[in-house]
């Protein structure tokens, strides 16, 4: 076995046969010496896709795509070359052996331990008597075994010792599995048990499709029950955070590519019997609203989103809230609506109810016309006054998103002035001179409420208004604006946070609402806690406007290149500005006399001290 990685990669190439593994994707047909094939990469009609056996490249006539094996692994996978070689060795049996970094070898771990744990749990459920009620269970919600097994579940049975008797048999490291959250420590100290009991077992899956967590549905007899929660996860762990993973898009995204679009939904048994239906185009949240994060992976396979919504249970604040999400962003959202307050397995098990589901996914309507829509429902002839309501509420929304000033986020303000002035028969110029006003209007709001609440400027606001009268000084301007790039920085990377604790503390930073953000974020590093946007939340609980006001900031840093180079900026700054602030607090006290000699001099040697660099 060659270790040279470069070898590897040709022992790879030489055994991975550009036929065989193209053909493991698409329907292969014979053509002279290639073959052809409908290019996956746009939307093809006729077979434009060549394979050429000789040359081992693809190429596509009409999209241009083209390359070797790795390239098409990468471009199908959505992958990296890293990852796309790792398929393919896998593929042809090859043991990669490259020098693991030690956070490599920690994931691995991780993997490995969660791989183990789904087959055990899978194990039971179809081998082990103990699994025959959740067989019954889920048998009983129409999901079929070949469902069962596409989505690898299993059971957890009752007892309290099942996982943990079975790792110290198979010799698998119990403190990973607390780690990971399947066990829990006993109280006083000695010895685990199993956290999961008396549930069907969910396997989470990254885009890969290898575990990472678990979800665990109580069963409906369950002695447990009136103390257990119907729902719970596996602990969040560096593979598995609730708020990135897509359920089921391991699955979903080659057939979002197909179709153009990918359908969010709300749970787990609605992606399942989607599936089983033959409608794959289809993952879930994990019981979080639709963030940023979500929305930049869904990107990646399908140029459109589908939220599928539940006209009864949400209002239209789920929809508000998407809506915000893609003004600024290169993405189609649409929204489809329910019937009767059912969820899609509901719906699906129905008679009729597959024709239904399909018609709701292609019917769906783009997100700002199903907004308006129902704006114009309500009141189809306004008057003036109504259309100003009208108008004010989906501007307000779209004034509400962080503005990314990239093109595609221009091109989404356009078209939505262009059409909201058509649908209401106004002129466009009216439609942009309110939307300027309103955009002012909510910068001088959030001027007020930061300075009575302390939640958080715009930047640009700090630069380009006026502070109000009531904001008190010092308060805007070019350390506020340093310290929200700070937070915008520390959400949208958090293993940025550690960097920052060491180097300034959290009382440095001026304004209320973002030294409140940072305190909790170095606590939560403190406790071993991951320190993102969705710890936060809890501890954010009794500031809903600063937790949304974090959200926002989070996705600001998203757009923020070179993020390195940005902390190191910005940190140099904290320290350099905290050196100047201390001079000029010392030099106004030794200007303002009234000290005695003794303490005049302590305070001039500090000048000075610091002056040297201290
Ligand atoms: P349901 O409450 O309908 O779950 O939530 P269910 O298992 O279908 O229960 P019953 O039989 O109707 O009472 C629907 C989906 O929402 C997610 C799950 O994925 C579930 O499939 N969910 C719900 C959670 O993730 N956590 C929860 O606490 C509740
Ligand atoms: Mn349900």
């Amino acid at each position: 076995m060659p270790s040279d990685p470069v070898e590897q990669t040709k022992q790879i190439k030489t055994a991975s046969d550009i036929v065989a593994v193209v053909g493991g994707y698409l329907a292969l047909a014979p053509a002279g010496r290639t073959f052809k094939a409908l290019c996956p990469f746009h939307n093809d009609s006729r077979p434009s896709l060549d394979v050429d056996p000789r040359l081992q490249r693809y190429r596509c006539w009409s999209c241009q795509a083209h390359g070797d094996v790795f390239a098409f692994v990468q471009h199908m996978e959505k992958v990296g070359f890293k990852e796309a070689r790792q398929i393919l060795a896998v593929r042809a049996g090859i043991k990669l052996d490259e020098t693991q970094s030690p956070q490599d070898q920690a994931r691995v771990r991780l993997l490995g331990v969660m791989r183990w744990a789904q087959e055990k749990y899978q194990d039971c459920l179809l081998n082990d008597p103990a699994g025959a009620a959740a067989v019954a269970y889920i048998a009983g919600r129409k999901l079929s075994g070949k469902t069962v097994r596409d989505f690898g579940l299993g059971f957890a049975p009752l007892g309290g010792e099942w996982l943990t008797r079975l790792a110290f048999a198979e010799r698998v490291p119990v403190e990973v599995l607390g780690e990971v959250g399947l066990l829990l420590e006993r109280h006083g100290g000695r010895g685990h048990f199993d956290r999961f009991q008396d549930r069907v077992m969910f396997p989470i899956r990254d885009v890969q499709g290898r575990p990472v967590g678990f979800g665990g549905r109580i069963m409906p007899e369950s002695p447990l029950l009136p103390r257990a929660p119907k729902y719970y996860n596996s602990a969040e762990t560096p593979l598995f955070s609730k708020s990135e993973l897509l359920y089921g898009l391991d699955l979903a995204r080659h057939a979002g590519a197909a179709v153009g679009y990918l359908a969010v939904v709300e749970g787990y048994t609605d992606v399942m019997m989607a599936h089983q239906c033959g409608v794959p185009q289809v993952v879930a949240t994990m019981g979080t609203a639709l963030n940023a994060r979500h929305v930049a992976q869904l990107r990646r396979y399908a140029p459109k989103v589908v939220l599928v919504y539940d006209a009864d249970a949400g209002g239209m604040t789920g929809v508000d809230r998407a809506l915000e999400l893609f003004v600024g962003q290169d993405v189609e959202l649409a929204v489809a609506t329910l019937p009767d307050g059912l969820d899609p397995c509901d719906l699906l098990v129905r008679p009729g109810g597959l024709e239904t589901f399909k018609a709701i996914l292609t019917s769906a309507v783009d997100a700002l016309d199903f907004k308006l829509n129902r704006l114009l429902d309500r009141d189809p002839n306004p008057s003036v006054e109504g259309t100003r309501r009208i108008i004010d509420e989906v501007l307000g929304v779209m004034a509400a998103a962080p503005v990314v000033p990239n093109r595609a986020g221009q091109v989404k303000q356009e078209l939505i002035v262009t059409r909201l002035a058509h649908r209401l028969g106004l002129r466009q110029e009216t439609v942009w001179a309110r939307f300027g006003e309103l955009k002012r209007e909510r910068k001088q709001k959030d001027f007020q409420s930061a300075a009575k609440t302390g939640p958080l400027v715009q930047a640009s606001a700090a630069r380009e208004t006026r502070p109000a009268p009531d904001q008190p000084a010092g308060k805007t301007g070019p350390v506020v604006a340093a310290e929200m790039q700070l937070l915008e920085l520390l959400l949208a990377h958090p293993g940025f946070v550690p960097q920052a604790a060491a180097v300034m503390s959290a009382d440095d930073l001026t304004h209320t609402g973002l030294r409140r953000m940072l305190v909790e974020l170095y606590s939560l590093q403190a406790a071993g806690l991951t320190p993102d946007v969705d710890t936060l939340r809890d501890r954010l609980a009794d500031r809903p406007d600063l937790f949304e006001a974090a959200e926002k900031r989070l996705f600001v840093g998203q757009h923020m290149q070179e993020p390195e180079q940005n902390l190191a900026r910005i940190l140099g700054w904290f320290s350099k500005h905290k050196k100047e602030v201390g001079e000029r607090a010392l030099t106004a006290r030794l200007k303002g006399g009234a000290l005695d000699p003794d303490q005049a001099a302590e305070l001039l040697r500090k000048l000075q001290d610091r002056r040297a660099g201290g």
